[in-house]
């Protein structure tokens, strides 16, 4: 008995911690729970998401979240997923996206607790907005459960402090790419504020016109820090680093792909002199 309980400590401790908090912490049937995931690592869920996670029946989820956090949900519940990599809801699927919806009340209105889980933060370029909006014009209960969103994530995975003293004084989260505009977005390139970081997400593919909107719009000189990281805080995390004029050189070199954050401002200079900290400790300098 010491030895299964001492195996399980961990998770013991965050059910008692969890009980203690919140005395009825599991899902409600007929219930949508829109829960963040995370940007793919499982230790970076929150109390309530891994709660939730663990006990609903029915969990709808994107593909971009990670089988290791998939792997957490209980052996009985249902799992299913209506995006496949590189064509998600979020690009244009109108008809998978109406296919989430009707899964969704499907299930609630059939008595199931449901997660519907998304990856990083379900309200930052996830379209948990439009879900909750929907669920509550069908009178289905729900509820919203907060995910550290990509930008977070990678940036803490790649050592970039969004904002710090003298260094940056905001930090602005912009879409390089949004669904129904082809080739661009309704960012307002001309407004962002140079002495902060601007994290781009879903820009990698269109990488040359998003730096093309920084240096000619924003007007970010050709000299700014840049970074991109790629399936920030995963095992297969990849960190690349130089000036926003060679980013997408770089990417296209180091065979970035997405999913990705692009980093550009003045904190991005310490994903580089974080790399070359790596790299000089591994050399033994
Ligand atoms: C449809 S958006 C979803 C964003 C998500 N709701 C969030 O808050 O992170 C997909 C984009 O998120 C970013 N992203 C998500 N997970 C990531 C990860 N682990 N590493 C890097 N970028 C990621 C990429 O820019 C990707 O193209």
């Amino acid at each position: 008995v010491r030895e299964y309980l001492e195996e399980r400590s961990a998770d013991l401790a965050v059910r008692v911690e969890r009980g203690r908090r919140r005395p009825a912490a599991g899902p409600v049937p007929g219930t949508v729970y829109i829960v963040g995931a995370g940007p793919g690592d499982p230790d970076l869920l929150t109390v309530r998401a891994l709660g939730l996670l663990r006990a609903a029946q029915v969990i709808i989820h994107d593909y971009l979240v990670p089988g290791a956090i998939l792997s957490l949900a209980s052996p009985r519940a249902r799992l299913v997923c209506f995006a496949r990599r590189g064509r998600t809801a979020g690009h244009g699927g109108a008809l998978r996206q109406a296919a989430i919806l009707a899964a969704m009340e499907e299930h609630a209105r059939a008595g199931r607790s449901v997660v519907r889980l998304k990856s990083g933060d379900p309200f930052v370029f996830g379209r948990g907005g439009e879900e909750m909006s929907w669920l509550a014009s069908r009178g289905i209960p729900f509820e919203i459960v907060p995910g550290i969103t990509a930008a977070l994530g990678c940036a803490a995975a790649a050592r970039i402090p969004l904002t710090q003293r003298g260094v940056s004084s905001s930090v602005t989260l912009v879409a390089g790419h949004e669904a129904g505009g082809k080739n661009g977005t309704a960012v307002e390139w001309e407004r962002l504020p140079l002495g902060g970081t601007v994290a781009v997400y879903m820009g990698v593919g269109r990488a040359a016109g998003v730096v093309r909107e920084l240096l000619e719009k924003a007007g970010f000189p050709a000299a700014t820090p840049a970074a991109a990281v790629a399936c920030g805080t995963r095992p297969d995390q990849q960190v690349v680093s130089g000036t926003l004029v060679e980013l997408p050189r770089l990417l296209a070199r180091r065979g970035v792909r997405s999913p990705a954050v692009l980093f550009v401002g003045r904190s991005a200079a310490f994903a580089a002199q974080e790399a070359a900290g790596r790299e000089s400790a591994a050399q033994g300098v």
